[in-house]
């Protein structure tokens, strides 16, 4: 029998690009590398006694419950959990107000689906989270970005663009955003509130590396502003603070939207893991969780350091980068006329691994601008790859094309960071 083909995929995929990060995630993966490229909590500062406590309480107290279908918000002791801590940061917070997700990633895809139609105007920093931006792609979405000024947004701008583009929906990660590492000023926030106030747009407040802030004091959050209550939808996360494995994150959402987000994650997949979120509620309640991020908080507050101490010496003149205040992410500019992405091959070569800047823009991509993660290594295998990364930036073209076995070593030869 002659069998026809099967008929095309969707074609509004075709038109998402898949992440550029994907190739250098998978080789940045590999043992002799030093990682400066995924968004990766290092797995050596998991809790893995507090887990593996929760697990077996999990399993010796709620085996039932726990491997049963359950109820599409999420377990409500774990939003119970959820909200008081929202409370203790200064976002008053019901249970009801919150929906237990896969992971902050699905919130964001919920939130697309709950608010957007093809068409719509979304308005995102620029550069900005890229799994956002192919979220928003894959909806149809015009994804405009916002003019930055040197710094953040000017407040007039905002306004400006807020009139002449009409977007449904403002998306911004005000906390050590990813990939800048930059956080969002009180003034610019109220401002945010205000605009999308006046202009009856939504908000989405991606928050997932808020609570590891290592110097400063908080800023409150865009949806604790007067205007910006009914209108704004914060997506959190565990990834960063427990274990992104476990695929446990929520939203919190205004009434307005909640209905249509419950319908959205029911057409997801009924709900999030019982099993994961039953283990998280655990956790929870064995009262270890802030004794944790405190020192997550003291440890990544030390690599953010030794990296930033080990960059002048790494990176050629003229360079400049940001110190943030938290996350696990820092912005570089290279100098003019450098290209991220040209010199990531050599680095590669010399087992160090970053993201290229470019990728993360909508608009105008700065091809001299990279990503670092500072949190993945302990401070002795920053400062092994950013002594290799010295040796690739420092070098002239040529000599970067050049084999590394035919070339002078970065640091202490054979050592081999994981
Ligand atoms: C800004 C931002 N939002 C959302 C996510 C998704 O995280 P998760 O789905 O693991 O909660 C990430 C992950 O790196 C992120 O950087």
């Amino acid at each position: 029998m002659n069998a026809a083909p099967p008929p095309a995929t969707a074609a509004r995929l075709d038109t998402v690009e898949t992440s550029p990060l994907r190739d250098i995630l998978a080789l940045a993966s590999r043992s002799d590398v030093v990682s400066f490229a995924g968004g990766l909590p290092d797995p050596a500062l998991f809790d893995h006694e507090g887990l593996r406590t929760a697990v077996d309480q999990v399993l010796t107290h709620a085996p039932r419950r726990a491997f049963q279908y359950s109820r599409t918000e999420g377990d409500p002791a774990l939003r119970a959990a959820i909200a008081a801590r929202l409370d203790r940061r200064g976002l008053p917070t019901a249970p009801d107000d919150l929906l237990i997700t896969t992971g902050s990633q699905q919130a964001l895809a919920l939130a697309t689906t709950a608010l957007l139609e093809p068409g719509d105007t979304v308005l995102v920093e620029n550069p900005s989270y890229l799994a956002a931006l192919q979220c928003f792609r894959l909806a149809g979405a015009r994804v405009v970005p916002l003019p930055t000024c040197g710094g953040e947004c000017d407040p007039a701008v905002l306004t400006e663009v807020v009139r002449r583009e009409r977007p449904k929906l403002l998306y911004v990660i005000p906390n050590f955003q990813n990939p800048t590492g930059s956080t969002m000023s009180a003034r610019l926030r109220q401002e945010v509130a205000r605009n999308a106030a006046a202009h009856g747009l939504w908000i989405v407040e991606d928050d997932p590396y808020g609570e590891l802030r290592y110097r400063g004091d908080p800023v409150p959050a865009i949806a604790a502003h007067p205007g910006a209550e009914d209108r704004t939808i914060v997506l959190g996360s565990f990834s960063k603070i427990l274990a992104p494995g476990l695929r446990v994150g929520w939203l919190r959402a205004p009434r307005g939207a909640r209905r249509a987000l419950t319908v959205a994650k029911q057409v997801a997949d009924l709900h999030t893991s019982t099993l994961d979120q039953a283990i998280v509620g655990a956790y929870l309640a064995g009262g270890r969780m802030e004794g944790h991020i405190a020192g997550l908080r003291q440890a990544y507050g030390a690599r953010l350091a030794a990296m930033v101490a080990g960059l002048p010496e790494a990176l050629p003149e003229g360079s400049t980068w940001n110190e943030p205040e938290g996350g696990m992410f820092l912005w570089v500019r290279l100098p003019e006329g450098m290209d991220a992405a040209a010199t990531l091959p050599s680095a590669m070569r010399r087992n160090v691994a970053y993201v290229p800047g470019a990728s993360f823009f909508t608009d105008s991509p700065v091809p001299a601008s990279m990503r670092l993660t500072f949190t993945t290594h302990a401070q002795d295998e920053i400062a092994e790859g950013l002594a290799r990364l010295g040796t690739v930036l420092r070098q002239s073209p040529h000599d970067r094309d050049m084999p590394a076995a035919a070339q002078p070593t970065a640091g202490s030869p054979g050592r081999r960071p994981r």
